[in-house]
């Protein structure tokens, strides 16, 4: 019998850049995000006696360059002595393009695959395991605004507040739908050693963090603005200034930065951010949310939006 989990996509305001260890894929610095609502990957997975090896499907195709990555994070969640899987992904929004799809396809496998062998572990012990496949995707595991602290061997991660604390909703601007040139591990590596910038991108992150943890436990939007949208910038100066440039934006990016500009102008409680893609995710007070959806949408080089509330943190779901 099959067994289905879902998980939301992360988008994070203080960002994950860097690894402290490739091996155990453990962040060089800890990181904040908020748990999308309405964008969703469902995983499904059957340990079967009758395979003779791992089969993967993302959205109704094979997809033979992801299957070694997921066969891995089977074996850390279910032993390498496994029985072999079947394992079907879908997701409602594009994949592989800036909008943190590996984050919610790792989160929802290993709470899909511990199921099957049990559902032996608790929350925290699932997101390191889906840390190791993915960093951003432990944070996934958990709803609302998480906070992933970097230690030297190992992760910690938990719920800063919940979604219901601060109903914040999230804008994305879609700029580009094909696959990204660079994924984001192998973009790390060429800035943990080639960016000048990357040292001080380590030094100052906790401080950032402060800031941020405070702008929450306060519900300070303006401060958790200015310090998300600083984040965001350092990171990808760090990417541009790596060799050779690492550089996700296009012009519909900038173009979508100016009308947040002038949204903000206007006194709308907006601000942006972006990760590895040219995608644009615009956060907001809920008032101000229609605004920052027509703006978006009229803005040149927009090929779509969507919109999200903040929500749950991956689980089991029942089977379609
Ligand atoms: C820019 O989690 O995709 O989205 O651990 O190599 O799989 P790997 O990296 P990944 O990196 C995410 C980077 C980011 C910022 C963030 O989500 O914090």
């Amino acid at each position: 019998m099959a067994v289905v989990a879902q998980a939301q996509p992360n988008i994070a305001l203080i960002k994950y850049w860097g690894k402290r260890d490739h091996s155990l894929n453990l962040p060089a610095v800890s990181s904040l995000s908020i748990t999308l609502q309405s964008l969703w990957t469902r995983m499904s997975i059957d340990f079967n006696d009758e395979l003779t090896e791992d089969t993967l499907q993302v959205n109704d195709r094979g997809a033979p360059a992801m299957l070694a990555r997921v066969s891995h994070c089977l074996d850390l969640v279910a032993g390498a002595d496994r029985r072999r899987a079947s394992v079907v992904s879908h997701s409602n929004f594009p994949i592989g393009a800036g909008l943190a799809s590996s984050a919610s396809a790792f989160a929802a496998l290993v709470v899909a695959a511990d199921e099957e062998v049990g559902g032996i572990r608790n929350r925290l012990e699932l997101a390191r395991l889906a840390g190791a496949a993915s960093g951003s995707a432990a944070r996934s595991l958990y709803g609302g605004f998480a906070e992933l602290i970097a230690g030297e061997e190992q992760i910690d991660v938990r719920t800063v507040c919940e979604a219901s604390d601060w109903p914040l909703e999230v804008i994305v601007a879609i700029t580009a739908d094909g696959p990204k040139p660079l994924g984001s591990g192998d973009a790390m590596i060429r800035s943990e050693s080639t960016s000048p910038f990357y040292s001080s991108w380590l030094e100052r992150q906790d401080d950032d963090l402060k800031v941020a943890r405070a702008a929450l436990l306060s519900r300070d939007f303006a401060q958790l603005a200015a310090v998300a949208e600083h984040n965001c910038l350092k990171m990808h100066s760090v990417m541009w200034s790596s060799r050779p440039p690492v550089v996700y934006w296009n012009s519909a990016t900038l173009s979508c930065m100016e009308t947040i500009r002038a949204l903000q102008a206007e006194g709308r409680a907006v601000f942006f951010t972006i990760d590895a893609g040219p995608q644009v995710k615009a956060v907001c007070l809920p008032g101000d949310a229609d605004a920052v959806a027509v703006a978006l949408q009229q803005t040149a080089g927009v090929i779509d939006t969507m919109r999200s509330a903040l929500g749950a943190g991956a689980r089991l779901v029942d089977p379609a």
